[in-house]
Formats: structure tokens, sequence, C-alpha cells
């Protein structure tokens, strides 16, 4: 522990900091091969020697010798203490750093927590064990022989076996003292039926564990040694594992996806293995479960680009379209590579060998491009047919973040099809207003339970590149999508804020978050910007990831119709406004009505007035 700040929370913070995204914001960075460089902001000079280096998450600088991490940039720009710094990146990537004191219901919860990491730690090193030394782990050593694996393998992924017995693991977490209530949460023993004991999930299994970002393990697969049914099997979501959120591979892999800035995304674990060691390091696969939106979120931390490697049958492809349309809405590029029918990356790499697979990689194509091939191939020659397969496809163009790539489809498109371009254009412009009403109108708040964890940097001053915002912002408030819509472009400039002051300021807003973050917005507006940093100061720390994901609210949704949708907000929140106001006044008549206020009759006569 360092101050309160424990060692684990320290490397989690170091981990979800990217120091280019850091450093980019003291000094201008170019890249040049796998480093970034500029003048260095220790010492004057004239040509650039100061570097950062974006797979070690280091800077040096060759000509003053400085050197360091994310935390002693900071310290040294900043000249703040070390724990200071930690809080400061902790606050910019949105980890809490629990230095308050927990109640005592979140004490217990982080405590079983720390049991079901270490259930799981000690669960491991029992199946690995039984892989690498135990008589009885001969089957899966040959299993694995014949799949192309060794000791290597098994040892950098902590692969293990399950005995094929009812209590082997159970029995063996009993004698470490563990909790059944404990191996049960996890999934890892199960219940037996009419007072049968408990019995292990896994049996008779190859087993890999799964890793999350600090390298706990959360949760395990196992797969058949024959081809017996289910081939795997998971385990289920517990209080540290959930399914939608986490990427097999991704501990291992994210360096190497930062320094390529893709990754390859597979759908089974031998996938991931098998790509890895062949060389490309960059691949992650899901957890049998389809490409979530926090999944593309995740992966945009990393990476500019995802490569899709799913299977070529019907199923695989409509998974391939899925996903590029849970990316598209994140606003990350997907491509594909197509194997060969009946193949996975796994038998591929086996059959073909690596340098096949290079080629592959360099011919991947875009997603979309295969979508369009795909949908117009299915439409085939009839006119009908082929129009509302365009129809289908615009629609998916019209989701583009770019205008230019949305273009250049839509030629894509009019050529395929035949239709003429002009016409693909106006489907176009109106698929996109569709898009906006669309959001417009959503009904619930975007609002939801969970902060983010925010991926772009944190912008400094109005103005600067904010192309990483996902338009959805996630926090604990639940205010309507006006007052959020309208904190979003109070953030973006200075005209909109004096335009809310003008409207009727701070009583615009309902709900508290909402009306005390509008009010230091408000109060923190200058000409020339909002200065977030000491905005940042004199916001709750709770609040700040609501502002921070505030800011990355997709300035491209409201682009075109900025004025239109700000009117519009503004309206729907000054009507309520006036609901409200009415509502009060009711009720205060009611009041004096009932003897159980006094006002004065002047005001009263007033309040009548307004609300005639
Ligand atoms: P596949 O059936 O394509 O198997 O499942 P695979 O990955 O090629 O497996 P190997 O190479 O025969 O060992 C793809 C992925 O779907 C999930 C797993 O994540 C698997 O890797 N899956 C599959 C399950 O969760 N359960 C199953 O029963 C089957
Ligand atoms: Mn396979």
């Amino acid at each position: 522990m360092i101050g309160q700040i424990s060692e684990g929370k320290i490397n989690e913070v170091r981990e979800q900091t990217d120091i280019i995204e850091l450093i980019s914001q003291y000094v201008s960075l170019k890249r040049s091969g796998a480093n970034h460089t500029g003048l260095c902001p220790f010492h004057s000079e004239k040509s650039p020697s100061f570097s950062v280096n974006s797979a070690r998450q280091f800077f040096h600088c060759f000509g003053c010798g400085v050197g360091g991490d994310a935390f002693s940039f900071l310290m040294k720009t900043e000249g703040l203490a070390f724990p200071d710094a930690v809080r400061r990146l902790a606050e910019r990537v949105g980890i809490e750093l629990e230095e308050r004191s927990l109640s005592p219901e979140e004490e217990l919860q982080e405590r079983q927590r720390e049991r079901l990491y270490r259930v799981n730690e000690v669960t491991a090193a029992y199946f690995h064990q039984l892989l690498m030394e135990n008589p009885a782990g001969e089957p899966a050593r040959k299993y694995m022989k014949t799949r192309g694996y060794g000791r290597k393998a098994a040892g950098e992924y902590q692969i293990g076996f399950a005995l094929d017995s009812w209590d082997g693991l159970k029995k063996h977490l009993e004698e470490q003292g563990f909790a059944t209530d404990d191996m049960r949460t996890l999934g890892l023993i199960r219940q037996g039926k009419q007072g049968r004991g408990d019995y292990d999930l896994f049996r008779g299994r190859l087993i890999f564990p799964v890793y999350d970002l600090s390298g706990r393990i959360i949760a395990f697969a196992g797969r058949i040694l024959d081809d017996g049914k289910p081939k795997y099997i998971n385990s289920p979501e517990s209080p540290i594992y959930h399914k939608g959120r986490i990427l097999f591979g991704l501990y291992q892999a994210r360096q190497a996806m930062r320094q390529k800035g893709e990754v390859l995304l597979v759908e089974g674990y031998f996938d991931q293995l098998a790509l890895y060691r062949a060389g490309f390091p960059q691949v992650v696969a899901t957890c049998g479960t389809a490409l979530t939106a926090d999944h593309a979120r995740l992966l945009k931390r990393y990476v500019q680009r995802v490569v899709l490697l799913f299977d070529q049958d019907a199923a695989g492809k409509k998974a391939t379209f899925k996903a590029m349309t849970v990316l598209q809405e994140e606003g990350v590029p997907a491509a594909v590579i197509e194997l060969p029918n009946g193949e996975d990356p796994d038998s591929f790499i086996q059959g073909e060998g690596a340098e096949a697979f290079r080629l592959r990689l360099e011919k991947a194509r875009s997603a979309m491009d295969l979508f369009m091939e795909d949908v117009l191939a299915e439409a085939g020659g009839g006119i009908e047919q082929k129009v509302r397969a365009a129809e289908q496809i615009v629609d998916k163009i019209s989701g583009l973040n770019s205008e230019l790539e949305q273009d250049l489809y839509l030629k894509d498109l009019a050529q395929r099809s035949g239709i003429d371009l002009d016409q693909l254009k106006q489907v176009n412009k109106k698929s996109m207003v569709r898009e906006q009403q669309k959001r417009k109108t959503y009904s619930e708040p975007l609002l939801t339970e969970s902060y983010p964890q925010p991926e772009a940097p944190f912008p400094g001053v109005d103005g600067v590149d904010r192309s990483g915002f996902t338009g959805r912002v996630e926090a604990k408030a639940n205010w309507s999508r006006s007052e959020e819509t309208l904190l979003c472009l109070l953030l973006q400039n200075h005209v909109n804020r004096e335009k809310i002051i003008a409207a009727g300021g701070l009583d615009l807003f309902n709900h508290p978050t909402a009306r005390d973050i509008a009010q230091i917005l408000l109060d923190n507006s200058t000409d020339s910007g909002l200065e977030m940093e000491s905005l940042v100061k004199k916001l709750d720390p709770d609040k700040v990831p609501v502002v921070i994901a505030l800011s990355r609210c997709d300035q491209g949704q409201f682009s075109e119709n900025v004025d239109a949708i700000f009117a519009d907000c503004l309206k729907s929140l000054q009507q309520e406004r006036n609901k409200r106001q009415r509502g009060e006044s009711i009720d205060r008549i009611r009041q004096f009505e009932q003897g159980k206020e006094t006002i004065n009759s002047n005001d009263l006569l007033k309040e009548f007035t307004n609300l005639k």
C-alpha cells in the first residue's frame, strides 16, 4: 500500500492509462516507427529528441536523459507527489481509488471479490499442475500434443486439466479451507439434486483460464478431450466475471494490439492460441458470446481497426455483420479475413502455415465491402429485390462516421447495383435523418447504471478533437435525454452557454445532477472556453466521470442540425419547467386554501395570473 492506494489499484491505473494520449496533451507528438517523438518538455531544444514508446508505456529524452512512465511524467510536469499523480491519472481513466471508507455492504462485497479471485487462483494452479505433472493428466497432455502444443504454451496460458471425477476440485478447495458458497458463486461446483452433494462443473476437460486486464483469473473454459458434447463448458457469470465485457487473450495480446493498431477477433480459444503463437499476437476471442458494445469500447482503447475472423457459414456471416454494426456504432472500422469454407483460424494455420495467413491478413477487406457483396448476391437480379438490398446497404452506410467513407461506399454501391448514384445519395440522406431522429427521440435516458472507462483523452479546452466520443453517456443519473443533450452542447461552446443563460439558465434543469453540472459549466464559462482542469477540481468527484463522458458525446450525431436540436431540447425543457412551476403554484394555492401556507396576497395574485 502507498498511502491509502493499494498496489493493485496503482497497477490498474497504469494499465488503463495510455501514455501517448497523456503526453500528447503537453507535447505535440509525431509517430515514427514504434515510437512517438516530439520536442522535450523538460529542456529546450529545436529538434525533437523526446521519444515515447507506446508498447512499453515509457518516455525517454535522448537530449537530457529524463525518462519514466506515465506517473513520473505527471510528477515532473505538474510537480506532483506520486500519490497525487496516481489520483490524477485515476480520475482521467475513471478508476475509483476507493480512498473513502466503504459502506459495510460494499466492504462485504469487496471482501467476497477478493476471496473469489483467490479461489480461482488456487483452482487454476490445481488444474495446471494436473496437466503438467500428474500421471492422471496423461490424456490431456496427449490431446494438447495432437493440437500441436507442448509445455511452453500450457505454461504461458496456465492451461490445465480437470480430472474426470465428481469432486476432485471441490475436495482440493475444501482442503485449502475455501467456502462452499464461494465455489458455488463462481460456478466451479454445482448443487446436487435431491440432497445429493455438490459436484464439480469441469470434469475430464482441458482448462483455459480467462484473465482480466490486471491478470487475475476470473473464469474458466473447459474443452472436452474427444468429440463428446458439449464441446466447451464455460464458467457462468459471477460478481467477478461478465462475459460481455471480457475478451479471451486480451491480457496477453494488448501490447501487440497497441503496437500494431489492430486486433484480430476470433471465435475460439484455440484460434486465439494458434494465431498468437504463429506470430500474430494481436488476437483475442469472445468467450462463446456475440460481440457487445462493451467489447467494442474496450477494443477501441487499444486499436484503430478490428479484423474479424468468423466462420464462413451462414451463422458466421451473420455474426460478422452483427459485429460490424456493433463496431460501427462505436466508430471502429471493421475488416474481414475470409478463410476457405470449413476452416477456422486454428485449422488454417495448422494446414497452410503462418505465411499463408499473413497474405490473407494483408488482403483483409472492409466488412462493409463484404456486406455489400453478400446482400446484393442474395438479392439476385430482380429489380425489387435489388432495390430492397440497396436500401439495406445504404442503411448501414448511413451509420458510418465519416462522410468521405459514406461517399466512397455509395459510389461503389452505385457501380455494383446499377442504381443511380444521386438516387442512392438521397436515400442515404433520409436514412441519416432517420438515424438522428431515432437517437433524438430515444425515450429512455441514455445514462445507465455503470460509469464508463473513458477511452479518449480528457479534453483540455473546447475545440479539441473528440472523435473518440461514443455518443452514449453512462452514469448513475437518470435525467432526461434533453437535459443530457443540452449538457453535451453546453460543454461544446461558449455560444451555447450564453443561449442557455438567456433562456432561463439553471431553472431549465430538473435533475439535481444535471443542474449541478450545468451550474459549474456556466460558472466557469469564459469567451475563450472552459478550463477543464479547474472545472474538474470544482466538481464533486463522483460527477467527474459523468462530465468526462458528456464531453465525449458524439458531436457527429448533432453535426448538421445542431441548432435545431439545441432549440428542440431547449423547448422541451422549457415546457417541462413551466409544467413544474405550474404544479408548484397549484400546490401553494391549495396549501393556502387549506390555511397551511401564508402567502402575501400580491404574490398569490401574481401566481394566479401566471397560471391562467
Ligand atoms: P467452435 O465449435 O467453432 O469450436 O466454437 P472451436 O473453437 O473450433 O473449437 P476446437 O478448435 O474444436 O477446440 C467456437 C467457440 O464457441 C464457444 C467457444 O468459445 C468456442 O471456442 N463454444 C463452442 C462454447 O462456448 N460451447 C460449445 O459447446 C461450443
Ligand atoms: Mn477449431
